[in-house]
């Protein structure tokens, strides 16, 4: 078994903690409270590789070690107790709210910075997109200017939403091979 580190950042409601919740209880809240501090949980999931030296094909069990931090701005001097020595990071944002991009890309350029980024595997996530239906929609960030952000910065990238489960467990899935690869 392989175990990782994980943290998830971002503005304060975006939904890094229904992101956990949704992947490690399968379950969703619509009044969630407000992170205070910071909240762990561990998760497991299997991926398949080749599995040691055979090169055979096989399931290898990877296990998440989740910091899920607060957003609020009094707690934005934790944060880095949190990131440092992490494996990878969820830099979460909103689809509906243009600031919470804005906040998320502070965040990449704080983890590049102090981290960096070989020891990192960062993912830029969209949440919410449950909210983009054709009859309401609420997106004010089009996916294609996340997604080329992402790729320039050499991020993995993702939509998902925690409310209908939505493309969550792909991001834990795709974290978790690029960490088996490297
Ligand atoms: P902090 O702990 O303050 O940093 O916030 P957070 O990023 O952990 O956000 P949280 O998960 O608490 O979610 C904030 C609100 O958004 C809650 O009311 C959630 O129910 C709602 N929410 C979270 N994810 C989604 C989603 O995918 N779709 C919709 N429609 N609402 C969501
Ligand atoms: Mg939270």
């Amino acid at each position: 078994m392989l175990q990782f580190k994980l943290v998830l950042l971002g503005d304060s409601s975006v939904g890094k903690s229904s992101i956990v919740y949704r992947f490690v209880k399968d379950s969703f809240d619509e009044f969630r409270e407000s992170t205070i501090g910071a909240a762990f949980l561990s998760q497991t999931i299997k991926i398949s590789g080749s599995n040691g030296s055979s090169g055979e094909l096989g399931d290898t069990v990877i296990k998440f070690e989740i910091w899920d931090t607060a957003g609020q701005e009094r707690y934005k001097s934790l944060a880095p107790m949190y990131y440092r020595n992490a494996n990878a990071a969820l830099v979460v944002y909103d689809v509906t709210q243009q600031d919470s991009l804005i906040k998320a890309q502070s965040w990449v350029n704080e983890l590049k910075n102090k981290v960096g980024d070989e020891d990192l595997v960062i993912c830029l996530v969209g949440n919410k997109v449950d909210l983009c239906d054709d009859d309401e929609n609420k997106r004010v960030v089009e996916s294609r200017e996340a997604q080329d952000y992402a790729q320039e910065q050499g991020l993995l990238f993702y939509e998902v939403s925690a409310k209908t489960g939505f493309g969550v467990r792909k991001i834990f899935e795709s974290i978790g091979e690029k960490l088996y690869e490297t």
